[in-house]
């Protein structure tokens, strides 16, 4: 991993992204789309950002970005590790892929449902690549989707059949189930009934109480007001046609 030294660096800190900014180039409709420019802020182990703004503000393109799913157009995504600092907007693809699967969780409303596999050993994954038993993955896997409501005779079901909510329910147990250095949450509660809002920002208090630092949308902001730490609003994006870059 191309890890830097850093004495500027604070312990707590886990990212520091200087100057971020992402654009679509639409060729199809010879226009640029800026979804987000000049992006800064920090975030520190056991704080909580609320990102906001209008449909359309560039929430989702911002978590992907930190997620290095998009590649930035410019800027810096500091992220500290135990051994030193990576910049995530320059980082290979086979650091970033070590990075997700060890300390870096994202959250989204969906469950990726493979066929036959069922919904304990779904959820218990993220602790059986972590190196833990695999009995013990289980009985851990089984408390989690508990607490998320999901009914015991589902457990050793396939998620595919399930409903909507249900899904969403076996993907917060399994992205929630081993506390990760940084999450990024989008928007994770859109459709799920009051009890399993509950029960996930009653998760999340516990992962922030953990030292977890955390960056999401809420489709219901109010159920995490007492975690906030700091807010972002994204404002509108900009769309530029080619003929603007011409008349320049
Ligand atoms: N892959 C893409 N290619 C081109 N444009 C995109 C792409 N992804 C997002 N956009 C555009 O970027 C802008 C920001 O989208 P984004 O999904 O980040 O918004 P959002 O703030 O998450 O909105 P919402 O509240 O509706 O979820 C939108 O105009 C969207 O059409
Ligand atoms: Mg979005």
């Amino acid at each position: 991993m191309n890890i830097q030294l850093n004495a500027r660096w604070d312990a707590t800190q886990v990212l520091r992204v200087e100057n971020l900014s992402k654009q679509f180039e639409m060729h199809h409709l010879k226009r640029t789309l800026f979804a987000f420019e000049n992006i800064d802020f920090e975030l520190h182990e056991g704080e909580f950002i609320l990102l906001k703004g209008e449909n359309g503000a560039g929430k989702s393109t911002l978590l992907r970005t930190l997620y290095r799913s998009y590649l930035p157009r410019g800027g810096h995504i500091y992220y500290h590790t135990k051994e030193g600092v990576i910049d995530l907007a320059a980082a290979a693809d086979v650091d970033i892929a070590i990075l997700r699967r060890r300390e870096i969780g994202f959250v989204t409303q969906f469950l990726n449902a493979r066929p036959r596999v069922a919904a304990e050993e779904i959820v218990a994954e993220p602790l059986r690549f972590a190196g833990t038993p695999h009995a013990e993955a289980l009985a851990q896997a089984r408390r989690s989707l508990a607490g998320f409501g999901v009914k015991r005779g589902l457990w050793a079901a396939y998620p595919s059949m399930f409903s909507g909510g249900e899904q969403q329910k076996v993907n917060l147990a399994r992205a929630l189930i081993l506390p990760q250095r940084l999450l990024l949450l989008d928007e994770p509660t859109a459709s799920l009934d009051r009890d399993a809002r509950r029960a996930l920002v009653d998760r999340l208090a516990e992962l922030k109480a953990a030292g977890v630092a955390m960056i999401g949308v809420f489709h219901h902001p109010e159920d995490v007001v007492d975690l906030i730490d700091r807010e972002i609003h994204l404002k509108a994006i900009k769309i530029e046609d080619e003929a603007d870059h011409v008349a320049e």
